[in-house]
């Protein structure tokens, strides 16, 4: 029997599950292979003993609806590098991807299938130049790979959205107020927009279109001078304002992550400040989007994600990741799926379309 081994790493994203799902039902029908999961992301294979589990057809039975990952998963530690004091006692990161690469070797693994986003691919580009077999694929609510059209999780975290915003119309006409929503997209605002259009808000910022809040004011203002007494903002947490009113995010001391939550309090003393009297409310919808059961359209690319990645590792085809582009499902190499990170473009047709729909971003 050859063994197959599955690791889910990075932020958890709704339909994780139907991807190992995926792999499962299709490495089934080789019956040459056996399937197992690693616990959070790689640690599972740094234990001792390993935290290693058999995926049984029990253990994956029904899994494709439930959120979050079976395997559980972790964007704290990275697995290629670690920690080691030198003679003076100063911390120093030492590359030991071939630690990693040989210890799945000697586990008995075959090949490694990495479900995870742009960190997680990338550790798949290093782990397979160390001669690991390994097949990637993109995971991210963000949808901000360049490699694919659409990543799962996406369409999950935007109706989550659009849900929370209908909410917040019905409330901010009811009280005239000026209703601001964070949304998750540390970099790109693929989910702000989408939610925008969507839930039909007034104002849209996002990370790739720096805002001038002189231009947010005379928006708003000329809102409640027609007497459509309420205003709908959604802002992506990684969203910025033009130089001089730059909003300088509430960060998380020595971590990547930018805490959530910073943006939309800032904004509503930037629009204070900036002469707004209307009374102001902020909703960080937060984890919320990254949480619960995927909608029918995300089960549905994770699944045929999970099925495509296992033909790959059948096929031999590794050092790639599976992709879906132009309505198919596809295998990119992984230097090229790590090259890129998808933008929302200012000139595109969805950013001039949601102009014409009366989305104003502020630039
Ligand atoms: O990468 C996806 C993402 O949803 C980002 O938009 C956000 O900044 C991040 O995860 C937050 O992740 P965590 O709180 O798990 O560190």
């Amino acid at each position: 029997m050859k063994k197959l081994l599955i690791a889910t790493g990075g932020g958890d994203c709704p339909g994780l599950n139907a991807v190992i799902r995926g792999i499962c039902k299709r490495a089934k029908k080789e019956k040459d292979w056996e399937v197992y999961g690693s616990r959070e992301a790689f640690n599972g294979v740094y234990s001792d003993p390993p935290e290693i589990i058999k995926l049984t057809k029990k253990k994956i039975a029904g899994i494709h609806v439930k959120g979050g990952t079976i395997l559980k998963t972790t964007n704290k530690a990275d697995p290629l590098h670690f920690p080691v004091k030198d003679e003076n006692g100063n911390v120093k990161f030492v590359d030991r991807t071939n630690v990693l690469a040989d210890r799945i070797k000697e586990l008995g693994f075959d090949a490694v299938i990495n479900i995870g986003g742009d960190g997680s691919q990338k550790i798949s580009q290093a782990l397979f130049k160390h001669g690991l077999n390994i097949v990637g694929v993109p995971k991210t609510i963000d949808n901000d790979l360049s490699a694919t059209d659409m990543t799962f999780g996406f369409q999950t975290a935007v109706q989550i959205a659009s849900d929370s915003l209908d909410k917040l119309v019905t409330t901010a006409e009811s009280h005239h107020r000026v209703m601001i929503m964070e949304v998750m997209g540390r970099d790109a605002g693929w989910i702000a927009l989408h939610t925008a259009i969507s839930g039909g808000a007034e104002i849209c910022l996002i990370p790739e279109i720096p805002y001038d809040i002189k231009k947010l004011v005379e928006k708003i203002q000329s809102r409640y001078d027609k007497g459509r007494g309420f205003v709908i903002i959604v802002i992506a947490e990684g969203a910025k304002a033009k130089e001089g009113t730059i909003v300088s995010h509430a960060g998380d001391e020595g971590s990547r992550h930018v805490r959530l939550g910073g943006v939309a309090y800032q904004l509503t003393q930037q629009l204070k400040d900036a002469g707004i009297t209307a009374e102001i409310r902020e909703t960080v919808l937060g984890h919320v989007q990254r949480g619960g059961t995927p909608s029918a359209f995300d089960r549905v690319l994770a699944s045929l994600f999970g099925v495509k990645a296992f033909e790959m590792v059948a096929n031999g085809e590794f050092g790639k990741m599976v992709s879906f582009k132009n309505n198919d499902f596809i295998a990119v190499p992984l230097e090229e799926a790590t090259k890129d990170y998808n933008f929302v473009k200012k000139d595109s047709f969805i950013v001039k379309g949601a102009k014409d729909l009366g989305i104003t971003f502020g630039d």
